[in-house]
């Protein structure tokens, strides 16, 4: 059955979310791993602007709005109730700490661990959603037989209430971010990627490709995001990996930041 346009809504903006979080975390990863501090500088207040207005006054008010209507009705309502409400509020601490780590001038370690706490958070809530919470709304909704534009009106209003152009705006905030990471780290011939939420069997792909893309271009080195350290997987798929330039960092439970730099001329 075709899902309807409220919960495609929310699907397509967790989309969004993941590709602002994967330019935080690659943003403050990097600063870390390569000691430059102008790539979370210039991220971090797109990022900042991001979670105030499209996380928290745009998708987590539709979520809590929505809970507010269907929860009483669902069978695991209190639960839905809760993971909206105390699941938001926590997040949200947890970026404000992220902010005072960088406010206080800490540019390193902890910027990034907190980063990478931040977006396995954010990650695990939004797989939470999507796998049961969702579900439990569209049980609930469908069988007090709430009609699916009493919900769409909901979220228009929710959208007018800020301004006009609303998603265009914060499209182009994420396009900003993305565009700001990408010339700041080019500057230091250095491509990222973050393969920790990738499939096992396509990683090894995607980091060949990056790797080609690199030599290609005639950049030098790659900042790999990933949940363990890569080094014995480098050492047996490319040639030209420099290990004794290499540096890999835990960051998180399951985030690794490593450096990984190619031998001069090696193609
Ligand atoms: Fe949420
Ligand atoms: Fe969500």
């Amino acid at each position: 059955m075709k899902n309807p346009k409220w919960l495609d809504a929310l699907f397509d903006e967790h989309r969004i979310i993941r590709r602002a979080l994967n330019t935080l975390l690659l943003s403050a990863s990097s600063t870390y791993i390569l000691g430059e501090r102008e790539l979370i500088e210039q991220v971090l207040p797109l990022y900042k602007e991001f979670e105030d207005v499209f996380i928290g006054s745009y998708h987590y008010r539709k979520e809590e709005t929505l809970a507010v209507l269907i929860g009483p009705l669902a069978t695991n309502g209190y639960r839905m109730r809760k993971v909206f409400t105390e699941c938001h509020i926590i997040l949200r601490d947890m970026f404000k700490d992220l902010i005072i780590a960088y406010d206080l001038g800490d540019w390193e370690r902890d910027l990034a661990s907190r980063a990478a706490i931040y977006y396995e958070a954010m990650e695990d809530h939004m797989e939470d959603e999507e796998k049961t919470v969702f579900t439990g709304f569209l049980d609930a909704a469908s069988r007090a037989g709430i009609n699916d534009q009493v919900i769409d009106q909901m979220f228009k209003e929710i959208e007018e209430s800020l301004g006009g152009r609303f998603r265009e705006r914060m499209l182009g905030l994420v396009s900003r971010m993305e565009e700001k990471l990408l010339d700041t780290i080019q500057k230091s011939n250095t491509a990222a990627i973050n393969v920790a939420n990738v499939k096992l069997c396509e990683r090894h792909m995607m980091v060949k490709e990056t790797i080609r893309k690199i030599k290609d271009s005639g950049m030098s080195r790659l900042v790999l995001i990933n949940d363990r350290e890569p080094v014995y997987e480098l050492l047996r798929i490319e040639g030209c990996f420099d290990r004794s330039l290499f540096r890999a960092k835990q960051l998180s439970e399951k985030i690794w930041v490593s450096m990984i730099a190619f031998k001069d001329g090696c193609k």
